[in-house]
């Protein structure tokens, strides 16, 4: 089965990922971005945290999901030196604006990534070792789900 996608058919991922601490308590990793690549719309599973930009800048949007459509909610322009929160169950994406370096802090350590796959409609749960994309690897796919057709019913953001 081809991998390929709109989302992730880039040449290469949109970071270099270099994980410093793992245990079940944190995570804490650094991130070096590509230049103009979006990573695809993740949450963190059960954990939060914060993004520290320590070098560059970034666009950051924000999602809310209903089952059947992924919806932008908000954007913003982060540039360096700055932090980001992100909530348990939040779900973004981030797009470097030339070089960037990020450090990520996450309590507890992010299990069970997901990932959502805009071209293919689903959500992915991720391999613990994939980055917040579409992974070209199938094996790192531990579960998908197809969005629904029609949406279901939300309470207001
Ligand atoms: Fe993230």
């Amino acid at each position: 089965m081809s991998e390929s996608t709109a989302i992730d058919d880039a040449s290469r991922d949109p970071y270099a990922r270099t994980l410093l601490v793992a245990d079940p308590d944190r995570e804490i990793l650094v991130m070096r971005w590509v230049a103009d690549a979006w990573c695809a719309p993740h949450d963190h599973g059960e954990a939060g945290g914060h993004v520290h930009v320590l070098e560059g800048a970034l666009v950051e949007r924000r999602y809310r999901f209903d089952g059947a459509n992924l919806e932008p909610i908000s954007e913003r322009h982060v540039v360096a030196p700055a932090i980001l929160e992100v909530g348990p169950g939040e779900i973004h994406d981030m797009r470097a604006i030339g070089t960037t370096t990020t450090v990520h802090v996450y309590r507890p350590r992010v299990l069970g990534m997901r990932v959502y796959d805009l071209a293919r409609r689903e959500t992915l749960v991720v391999s613990d070792d994939c980055g917040a994309w579409v992974p070209r690897d199938a094996s790192l796919v531990r579960a998908r789900e197809a969005w629904s057709s029609t949406p279901t019913t939300m309470p207001p953001a």
